[in-house]
Order: structure tokens, then C-alpha cells, then sequence
């Protein structure tokens, strides 16, 4: 990876005002700090706390072709620095998310990317088609962690052929900018990564959460219902980082790194490890203000560091 000189940090913060702007797939967003799918509801639910015309982009909740009822309960777990959920990407389906949803947030200042679910090829292609009527979409987000159905239940993105079919099945029905959200279950991202790049994607995603397991040793029972789930928060956060780093070092396209972020500090980490955005996730259980902190830290840290946007940090890494 290129190398770029480390700014010095400096003892006292400037006053200089800090450019954080940022593009993806020809987005300008105003700062690089977006919400992470399924941690932000819908965004009204946390209007209260974010003034959200701050944020760099709002991804939504991921939403399915029909309504899809999630997993039974218990479906949250909490585990040492982070949590377990299976909550089975819950949502109303396209139709009910463009009327109770989508109608409002275009009616707020912030780009809203729409993360898309499917369990068959055609599925995605359907959610996408429907959205397309709509304006308010800046770009939609696929998730490829999704359980094929076509293919026994393993997920599109464990592999590189289903991964770019579900790529190259959204690209042909759209011209807005496609990011696909990669997973982490697999022996090589960077390859996946590749993949979604030939079929099209315009920015990875990346990374969603990891397979764990919670067990209550007093009951002898796992703790969620469906037994395993997905692990986020701070103690994906190392995985993440190698992750983006890797997925960085192997595409052209922007890379938006994800997982375990907290701090203005965690999120500039991802920044030099090559990400162009961020997303933050658990923290908005944790404290539903995280998203504008992260972007308050940013801010102080680039001021600390002498720093006047925050396009120099990307891919800054000294190694
Ligand atoms: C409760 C919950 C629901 C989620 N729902 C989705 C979803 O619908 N679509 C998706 O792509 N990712 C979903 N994710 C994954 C997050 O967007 C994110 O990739 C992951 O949690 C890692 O980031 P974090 O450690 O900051 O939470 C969900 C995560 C959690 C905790």
C-alpha cells in the first residue's frame, strides 16, 4: 500500500476549520461517518437524539421484497465488548418501508443509502426495481450476508460466483451507486471483494458481523433461540481493520469500513487503513448521540494532528 507521511501530533489543538467531505462513487458527503444497517431503525426513531443533517449518510434498516418476520426470541445477547443478535433482518417489505419510511426520510437533509436484503437473486433485483420509483435514494447497499435460498441457505457472500450474480443482477437495474456489504465468514475477503468489483459495485461495504455463540452455563442453554448470531461491536473491531486494510490493498474502488467503531479515534484507524467512509453500529445502542461524536472526534483529532481534511487520513497508514 502507498505510504504517506504521518502528520506529528501537536501538544495543543488548532482552531483551523478541518474539510471532512468525502466521495464514494461520485456521493459527496458532507463527513465520512454514516450509520451501520439495522442499528439506526429508520432514522426517525433517533431524530430526538442526532440532528441527523450532520451525519454523512443514513443507511437504512436492510428491507426485503416482501415483510419478513425476523427470528424468534431471545434474539439479542450481550457478550464481552460487544453483541450477539439474530434478530433475522426483520422489516415491513419494500412497499411499506417506501411509504412509512423512505417518504420521510427524503424529506430530511441527509443522503439516505438503502440497504437492500434478498434470499434469491431475484429477490434483490425486485427490492431495487420497486426503489428505483423513488426519489430520496442516494444509493443502495446490498447485503450479501443474506441466506441463499437457491443455494441451500448459505450466504451470497461466502462465495465469489453467487456474490457477483447478486451484484451484476442490482447493476443491471440501476444507475445509482451500488456498494455491496461483504462478509466477514469467509476465508478470503479480498477475493470476494475482487468479485463484486468486476460485476460492477461501485464501493464494498465492509465488515458485517462475525458467527458467534452465547451460552448460559447456569441453564446449559445458548443464550439466543436460533443459538448462533452475528458479533458486533468492539471486539470485531481488530478483525475489521485487518479486513479493510486487505480489501483496500486488492480493489480501485472506495472501501467503507465498519465494525466495533466508537470513538472519533476508531473511526480515523479505519480511515488510515484505507477506508474512505465509516459506519457505526452497536455504539447507538450504547449511546444514540455515537454518530456525532464519532464525527466530533474526528474533527478534534485532525485538529490535534494539524490536519485540514480528512481525505488525507485515507489509507495514511506508516507501516
Ligand atoms: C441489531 C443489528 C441489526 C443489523 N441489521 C443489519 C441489516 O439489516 N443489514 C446489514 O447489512 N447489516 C446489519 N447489521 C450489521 C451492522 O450494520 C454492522 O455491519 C455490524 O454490526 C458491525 O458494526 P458494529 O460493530 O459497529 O455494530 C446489524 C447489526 C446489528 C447489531
Amino acid at each position: 500500500m502507498e505510504q504517506k507521511s504521518r502528520p506529528a501530533i501537536s501538544a495543543s489543538p488548532g482552531s483551523a476549520t478541518v474539510d471532512l467531505s468525502v466521495e464514494i462513487a461520485g456521493l459527496v458527503l458532507r463527513n465520512p461517518v454514516m450509520t451501520a444497517s439495522g442499528t439506526f431503525a429508520s432514522g426517525r426513531e433517533f431524530a430526538g437524539f442526532v440532528d441527523l443533517s450532520r451525519l454523512g449518510a443514513l443507511v437504512t434498516k436492510g428491507v426485503s421484497s416482501d415483510p419478513w418476520s425476523g427470528n424468534e426470541s431471545p434474539r439479542i445477547a450481550e457478550t464481552s465488548s460487544g453483541m450477539l443478535n439474530s434478530i433475522g433482518l426483520q422489516n415491513p417489505g419494500v412497499e411499506a418501508f417506501c411509504e412509512r419510511d423512505l417518504a420521510w426520510l427524503a424529506g430530511q437533509d441527509v443522503p439516505v443509502v438503502v440497504n437492500v436484503s434478498g434470499h434469491t437473486v431475484a429477490d434483490y433485483a425486485a427490492v431495487v426495481e420497486r426503489l428505483e420509483r423513488e426519489r430520496g435514494v442516494a444509493a443502495y447497499e446490498v447485503n450479501i450476508s443474506c441466506p441463499n435460498l437457491d443455494a441451500g441457505g448459505m450466504a451470497f457472500g461466502t462465495a465469489c460466483a453467487p456474490a457477483a450474480e447478486v451484484t451484476r443482477a442490482v447493476r443491471a437495474v440501476t444507475k445509482r451507486p451500488v456498494i455491496v456489504k461483504l462478509s466477514p465468514n469467509v476465508t478470503d475477503i479480498a477475493e470476494i471483494a475482487r468479485a463484486v468489483e468486476a460485476a460492477g459495485a461501485d464501493a464494498v461495504s465492509l465488515i458485517n458481523t462475525l458467527l458467534g455463540m452465547a451460552i448460559d452455563a447456569r441453564t446449559r442453554r445458548p443464550k439466543l433461540a436460533r443459538t448462533v448470531g452475528g458479533l458486533s461491536g468492539p471486539a470485531i473491531k481488530p478483525v475489521a481493520l485487518r479486513m479493510v486494510w486487505q480489501v483496500a490493498g486488492a480493489v480501485s474502488i472506495p472501501v467503507i469500513g465498519c465494525g466495533g467503531i466508537m470513538t472519533g479515534e476508531d473511526a480515523v484507524e479505519f480511515l488510515l487503513a484505507g477506508a474512505s467512509a465509516v459506519q457505526v453500529g452497536t455504539a447507538n445502542f450504547v449511546d444514540p448521540g455515537a454518530t456525532v461524536h464519532v464525527i466530533d472526534g474526528i474533527v478534534e483529532y485532525c485538529r490535534i494532528s494539524g490536519i485540514s481534511s480528512a481525505r488525507e487520513l485515507i489509507g495514511a497508514l506508516d507501516t
